[in-house]
């Protein structure tokens, strides 16, 4: 896996685990994120989940009766400063990763990006649909970290990188699932149609898009796991769609 400019104490974290060489991938992965999530939340932990509806994904995630009470002050800073986003398979995520489970033969061969990937679930769902190359993008490196551990456990092989102006523009599809949360993001859209032939954005935060290139296809219900008992506006998952003209 590529990794690229991981900070020095992730490499230190990351060093140490790669040294153990008896442990499990399963408990060295889950190790990794443990240490990670202690810097956010120190009293949440590190379950390896089954997904609803995705049979055979696993990921690591925060604990399903994670703290949800007023937090100490230090916890709910470091919360600001850096939110645990890939300690939650999000529900626009956990939609898309559905949508691609169930349509193989969409992605089978083709070249994949999934931009703000987080806990990677829709890298490896498309890798699992039989992609022939998935490239997982997030701007947090604990988010890039997480989706290595999580590859590993799916036993799938995934790219990453920290900076979508590394990315070369020759993928058959990019994926977007609950990156436009913050309306400060949407910029990212005229970013990403260039990378991909065809650019899909699964999203339960926003009704429609700025840009009419892109065009509604699919709607379904999706909870955040674990469950963030999100308000019911939330759980409805819209799919947009963009096809890249051909020259
Ligand atoms: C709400 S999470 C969604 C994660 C995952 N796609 C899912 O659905 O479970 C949003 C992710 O987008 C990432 N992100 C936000 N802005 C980004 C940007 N400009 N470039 C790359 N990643 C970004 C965040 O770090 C975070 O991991």
């Amino acid at each position: 896996m590529n990794q690229k400019k991981t900070s020095s104490r992730k490499n230190q974290i990351r060093n140490g685990l790669r040294a153990d060489k008896g442990a499990t991938a399963e408990a060295d992965g889950k190790t990794m994120l443990q240490n990670l999530l202690q810097g956010t939340i120190p009293n949440a932990h590190i379950e390896i989940s089954q997904l609803p509806r995705l049979s055979g994904l696993r990921l690591g995630l925060i604990n399903a009766d994670f703290p949800t009470g007023p937090l100490p002050a230090e916890v709910m800073r470091a919360v600001i400063a850096q939110p645990a986003y890939w300690a939650f398979c999000w529900g626009s995520g956990l939609a898309c990763a559905e949508w691609i489970l169930a349509n193989p033969a969409l992605l089978r061969d083709k070249s994949v990006v999934d931009i703000g990937c987080g806990s990677g679930v829709v890298a490896i769902a498309a890798k699992l649909a039989g992609a022939a190359e998935v490239w997982a993008c997030d701007n947090d490196q604990d988010a890039l970290l997480a989706t290595a551990a999580n590859a590993r456990l799916n036993s799938v092989d995934l790219s990453l990188s920290a900076d979508l102006a590394e990315l070369h523009a020759h993928f058959d599809f990019a994926f977007l699932a609950d990156v436009l949360y913050d309306k400060s993001n949407l910029p990212l859209l005229d970013v990403v149609k260039p990378l991909a032939q065809e650019t899909i954005v699964s999203d339960s935060r926003i009704r429609t898009l700025p840009d009419p290139n892109f065009t509604e296809f699919f709607t379904t219900q999706a909870l955040t796991h674990p469950n963030l008992g999100e308000f019911d506006e939330f759980k409805t998952v819209r799919f947009f769609r963009y096809y890249r003209a051909t020259s």
